[in-house]
Order: structure tokens, then C-alpha cells, then sequence
């Protein structure tokens, strides 16, 4: 099978595995795990922050930089597209208490433009307007990258308006492949980073937080109290470390092969892309007539897995387990099943 469904379906390669086995490790908890405490000293130097905090997932490095940058009652501005809004369970209501104001954006991206009709005043009863949410790539925006200019922007008016910047770097790795922005550029931009390991760097878990000393001393207390705090996790930095030598060089080719198919896509008459967007590893498209749901068996029925994104809209996501070989197998099928 050919699994497209998401880059967080790959599995630890042989070479991944002998780095986790090799790992020095020691109880985090009391901040003595060599590999852990390396990692997050060499991801928050990357991207030029204080400091790093190594968390089991996406969601909790999200939820800790909001956790950090708010008070209860705070508001926190998103796309009405965004990670944090759809797929993280309400936990900003549950863990900060604070409220997610959805904004139409482009492709999952905000601009100056939309922020600035959105910004609340200062009567007793206004939502307190406090940290604006970014996603780079956008996941459901379909991979779509923020140019740099755009992000100085955003930053400028966030320094105007006496507001935070969190961003949702989970793809992150793919937005600097595909736009070639410097790492160290984020922490001009944004007040907390977070990035995963296990989307399509390949590692079987890990995200981190990055922000100022101050925040992540922070994190790491609310980290403890929400449950995550972890002993001998240097086995997990270790792969993740392995990800970002080994892995992240490879995103150049995901990238490609996104772009192959989706010409072929465009190619399809049942089918609609548009092309333009396919930025990074991420491919949205519609079905022209039908639901995106039965799609999915006739794929299935060939060796093909994606997932359904929508009524008539479905996505396809490339890793690096997804070899040349497969994207001519996954290109004929759609050739013939659709054209
Ligand atoms: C943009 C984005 N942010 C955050 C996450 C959350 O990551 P996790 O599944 O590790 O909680 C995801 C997961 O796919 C994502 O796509």
C-alpha cells in the first residue's frame, strides 16, 4: 500500500533505530538526559531562540506557547483553518482559558490587512486581544509557505499593537526547503516556535517549543503539570536528532513529487487542483462530481491511500518513504481511474 494519507505515517528507519539504541540518556526529569538536553540546545541555536523544551507532541509545544504568551480571558487571533483551532480538542479553552478568534485567511495565511480589522479595544467587556497564531506550512491551507516580507509585516504590526506572535512550525522544515529562509529568521518573527519531528522528518515522536530562558522555564513547569514530563527520553532526541541530519534534506524531493502528481491531477477531467498551491509536500484537490468519500476505496482498491479533506475535497501528502517508484504507481492510477 501506498500510503499517502498523512507524513506522519512513516515508520523508524534501521539507521534511526541503531541511533535511538546508541543514545546516552538519564532522567530528564531531573534534567539529566545528555541527548535531550543536546538536542534542545542544538534546534533552539538553529533557530536563534534561548531556548528549547522537548515535549511528546505538536499539540502540547502549541499549547505551551499559547499557555506562555496569555492570561486567562486572553484572545488569541487564528485562521479559521489553523491546527490549533480544529484539530486540538478545545484544549486552548480547557489548559489557558482563553478564546480563538477564526479569521478568514488565505490558504491558512493572515495578513496585516485581515489582523487589523480584527484587533479588539479596551473596554472592560472586549475579549484582552493578545497573541496572533501563524501556521507555516498551512496543513489544511494546503502546504502554503509565509514569504518572509510577509511574516516582517505581520511582526511590525504585532509590535504596534502590543501583541505576541506564536508559530505553528510543524511543517516548518518544509517551509525553509521550499522558500530557503534562513533558520535563524523565525525568532526575529515570533515570540514561541514550535516544530515537530515526526511529520515528514520521520521521527516516531517529539516536537519542541522555542522561546526566551524566561518562557520555556515556564513550559517546563507547565509541561510537568499537564502530565508530560519525561524520564529517560534521550532514545526519542536521538531520533529526532537523526531526523534532522538525515531526513530533512530529503524534503526537497517530497516536494517534487507533490508537483509531479499534482500535474498529473490536473491532467484528470473528474478531477480540480489548483497547481499553484502545491507549494511543499501537501496536495489538496477536489473530486468534480461525487463525494471525496468514494474515492477512497477505488484508490484503496489499487494500492492507493489518501484521505478525505472535505465534501468533494480530498488531500494527498508526500514523505520520504514514498519512493519515485510509487509516484509513477500512484500517477498511473490516478490516470486511469479519473482522466
Ligand atoms: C500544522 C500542525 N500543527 C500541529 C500538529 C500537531 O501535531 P501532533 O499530532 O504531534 O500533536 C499537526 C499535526 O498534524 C499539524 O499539522
Amino acid at each position: 500500500m501506498i500510503d499517502l494519507r498523512s507524513d506522519t505515517v512513516t515508520t523508524p528507519t534501521t539507521e534511526m533505530r541503531e541511533a535511538m539504541v546508541e543514545a546516552e540518556v538519564g532522567d530528564d526529569v531531573f534534567g539529566e538526559d545528555p541527548t535531550v538536553n543536546n538536542l534542545e540546545q542544538k534546534v533552539a541555536s538553529l533557530f536563534g531562540f534561548e531556548a528549547g523544551l522537548f515535549v511528546p507532541s505538536g499539540t502540547m509545544a502549541n499549547q505551551l506557547s499559547l499557555n506562555v504568551l496569555t492570561n486567562q480571558g486572553d484572545e488569541v487571533l487564528i485562521d479559521k483553518t489553523g491546527h490549533i483551532f480544529n484539530y486540538e480538542s478545545t484544549a486552548a479553552a480547557h489548559l489557558s482559558s482563553v478564546l480563538l478568534k477564526t479569521l478568514e485567511g488565505h490558504r491558512g495565511k493572515l495578513s496585516v490587512e485581515l489582523l487589523n480589522d480584527n484587533v479588539r479595544g479596551t473596554h472592560d467587556w472586549d475579549p484582552n486581544t493578545k497573541v496572533i497564531s501563524l501556521e507555516n506550512t498551512t496543513n489544511k491551507g494546503g502546504g502554503c509557505c509565509y514569504t518572509e516580507d510577509e511574516l516582517n509585516e505581520i511582526r511590525e504590526f504585532a509590535d504596534t499593537n502590543d501583541l505576541k506572535v506564536h508559530l505553528d512550525g510543524a511543517r516548518l522544515w518544509n517551509a525553509m526547503t521550499a522558500t530557503g529562509t534562513d533558520p535563524q529568521f523565525y525568532s526575529s518573527i515570533a515570540d514561541t516556535l514550535s516544530v515537530c519531528f515526526s511529520k515528514g522528518l520521520g521521527a516516531p515522536v517529539g516536537s519542541m517549543v522555542l522561546s526566551s530562558q524566561k518562557n520555556i522555564n515556564t513550559a517546563r513547569r507547565m509541561r510537568k503539570m499537564w502530565g508530560g514530563g519525561m524520564r529517560q527520553i534521550g532514545l526519542l532526541a536521538a531520533a529526532a536528532d537523526h531526523a534532522i541530519e538525515y531526513h530533512y534534506p530529503l524534503l526537497e524531493e517530497d516536494h517534487r513529487r507533490a508537483k509531479e502528481l499534482a500535474r498529473t491531477i490536473d491532467n484528470c477531467s473528474q478531477l480540480a487542483i489548483d497547481i499553484e498551491s502545491v507549494e511543499t509536500n501537501i496536495l489538496i484537490f477536489d473530486v468534480k462530481e461525487g463525494t471525496a468519500e468514494s474515492v477512497i476505496p477505488v484508490l484503496e482498491e489499487e494500492g492507493v491511500r489518501i484521505v478525505p479533506f472535505g465534501p468533494q475535497t480530498l488531500r494527498a501528502t508526500f514523505h520520504f518513504q514514498v519512493t519515485d517508484e510509487d509516484l509513477e504507481k500512484v500517477k498511473a492510477t490516478f490516470k486511469e481511474q479519473f482522466s
